[in-house]
């Protein structure tokens, strides 16, 4: 059995901040962001509002879109690093929401990459015959995770949600999907602090994320790569078979660099980065809703979908929409 995308959905906060807006908190200006990440303002969730909460809206417009009702789903799986809750995962409290009952639901956590694990795990499910219509969503709220006073951190990060709905079908739709991790560089892109270290470690205010922006950046670049080469060897394709790319949003010029390698003009990349910044496990499935929604991407065509994330996690999808 194979699996395709039936729908797509997408929400960000009304809430905008602005490059503006951060130069009034840190040190740092519009034409620094903008030139060296590409970034021009982000949505920031307002206090109360949560990952639960802007994921359901993203999901009701996906199962809307795939011309389904949730009761349809028979999968939830949410890709966030920003759960509302320890437990239960965000996925069973988006399960109450959409008053779904009994379905398997469970978070996925690999940060940036998150949604292309989500993705990869939910086809493998409708491919062993455990699941016909899985929701898989990335939902983040990383505003609540970044030290407001740090500028090489403050000024990337966004909040967000998307989602798709991928249903069982005879057709091919998710063509291959690779999933990549090596935890040796668990220190160049992390929030320190968890609970099992205890509460008031927590409460010191260590709770947020810190990064080796430089080294992220070289290691991302040559991983993302390595990892368009695999995918498309593993599905002997060419660089020209492609149609879209639609990378996670972090950085222009990263996006830029795996353009490059494909051979690919900036005209078939999906960007986001500029309106959204990081939205993290977010960032893919909003851009695929936006570029859906504004009639760029067509069924049929092909697409491929890479990410890089702490961990260092990294993972692709090539997909026929
Ligand atoms: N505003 C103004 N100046 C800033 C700044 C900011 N927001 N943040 C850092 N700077 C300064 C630095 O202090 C440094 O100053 P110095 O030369 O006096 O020491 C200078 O800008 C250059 O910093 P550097 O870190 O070398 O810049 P960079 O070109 O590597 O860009 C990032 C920084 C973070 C934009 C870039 O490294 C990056 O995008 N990394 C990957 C991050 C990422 O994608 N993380 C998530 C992965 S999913």
């Amino acid at each position: 059995m194979n699996s395709r995308i039936a729908g797509t959905g997408g929400y960000l906060p009304e809430n905008v901040m602005t490059n503006a807006d951060l130069e009034k908190i840190v040190e740092t200006s519009d034409e620094w962001i903008t030139e060296r990440t590409g970034i021009r303002q982000r949505h920031i969730a307002v206090e109360g509002e949560t990952t639960c909460d802007i994921a359901e809206k993203a999901a009701r417009q996906a199962i809307d879109s795939a011309g389904l009702k949730p009761q349809d789903v028979d999968l939830i799986i949410v890709a966030t690093t920003t759960p509302d809750r320890i437990f239960p995962s965000t996925a069973c409290l988006l399960q109450q929401r959409l008053d779904i009952h009994g379905c398997a639901a469970f978070d996925v956590q690999a940060v940036c990459t998150g949604f292309v694990y989500a993705l990869s795990v939910a086809e493998k499910f409708i491919r062993t015959g455990s699941a016909t219509r899985a929701l898989v969503v990335g939902a983040e709220t990383t505003s609540r995770i970044i030290d407001w006073s740090d500028r090489t951190t403050c000024v990337l990060f966004g909040d967000g949600a998307g989602a798709v709905v991928l249903e069982a079908t005879e057709a091919p739709g998710i063509l291959s999907t690779h999933l990549h991790a090596d935890g040796a560089y668990s220190d160049l892109l992390t929030v320190p602090e968890g609970v099992s270290q205890g509460f008031e470690k927590m409460q010191a205010g260590d709770a947020y994320i810190k990064m080796q922006g430089n080294e992220v950046f070289k290691m991302a670049v040559k991983t993302l790569g390595r990892i368009v080469d695999e995918t498309l060897a593993a599905n002997n394709m060419e660089k020209r078979d492609i149609d879209w790319l639609i990378p996670h949003q972090a950085n222009i010029r990263i996006i830029k660099a795996t353009a490059k390698k494909l051979n690919m003009s900036m005209d078939q990349v999906v960007v986001t980065v500029d309106h959204h910044g990081n939205t993290s496990a977010a960032s893919i499935p909003l851009a695929l809703d936006v570029a859906v929604r504004d009639g760029r991407v067509k069924r049929g065509e092909t697409l491929l979908l890479e990410a890089f994330g702490g961990g260092f996690t990294w993972g692709s999808a090539l997909l026929k929409y």
